[in-house]
């Protein structure tokens, strides 16, 4: 399973591929202005020293919501690193600049997926991922990993080539279920992925340890 962090901090992307176990970032408009960025070419510019951090996938989100819009837009962010996934919302025009940009072997990620019909439109539009977000269905009290279990068995049926890339990760629950389940990918916050290397057991263990060597050496 592949580790994306979802934020556009550039420490916080540092600190997360220090640990070693980050292989892309995926962004979003809301994350962008978090972190005070706008103008496009202080959003350009931001990408270019995301890029210059992680070794994998970087995603970066079209503005636009018509056709032309989004190839224009695309293609600007596409051409600004090889990490660049252009991130398309599903939406009609969208699907078919998912088909342009996979014709043109430009990898995509298609946002905003709630429904399994959503994704398999995605899937057939040719999407490098697909991003089922499922920290949003549990907020109105929809179980979000059961939209990943659906589009597993989805993919899987037909060996569609789109990565299913859980989004809108809240805790490191989600993270393991989202493991468990088959989810190729997750994307979530630092908070997350340290959450899974926790163990007060381990704490304790390792106090114990450190003690006893401790006491055996005065
Ligand atoms: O990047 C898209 C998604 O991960 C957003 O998450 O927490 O704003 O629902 P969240």
């Amino acid at each position: 399973m592949k580790f994306f962090i979802d934020t556009a901090n550039l420490a916080q992307i540092q600190e997360a591929q220090e640990l070693g176990v980050l292989d892309g970032v995926t962004t979003n408009p809301s994350l962008m202005a978090k972190e005070g960025i706008s103008g496009d070419a202080n959003v350009k510019a931001h990408y270019k020293a995301i890029c210059a951090i992680v070794d994998g996938d970087v995603s970066a989100e079209v503005i636009s919501t018509d056709y032309e819009g989004m190839i224009k837009e695309g293609e600007e962010l596409a051409a600004l690193d090889e990490k660049i996934v252009v991130k398309i919302p599903m939406i009609k025009d969208g699907v078919k600049a998912l088909k342009y940009f996979s014709d043109k072997g430009i990898k995509t990620n298609c946002t905003l997926i709630f429904s399994a019909g959503q994704a398999l439109m995605a899937a057939k539009a040719g999407a490098t991922y697909v991003s089922p977000f499922i920290g949003r269905l549990d907020d109105i009290s929809t179980d979000g990993l059961d939209l990943i279990e659906s589009i597993r068995i989805i993919f899987d049926n037909y060996d569609f080539g789109t990565e299913i890339l859980a989004a809108s990760v809240r805790h490191p629950m989600h993270i393991i279920q989202c493991a468990e389940i088959g989810a190729d990918v997750m994307t979530g916050p630092l908070s997350a992925m340290e959450a899974l290397l926790k163990h007060p057991l381990t704490d304790i263990g390792l106090a114990k340890f450190l003690a006893d060597h401790a006491k055996a050496n005065s």
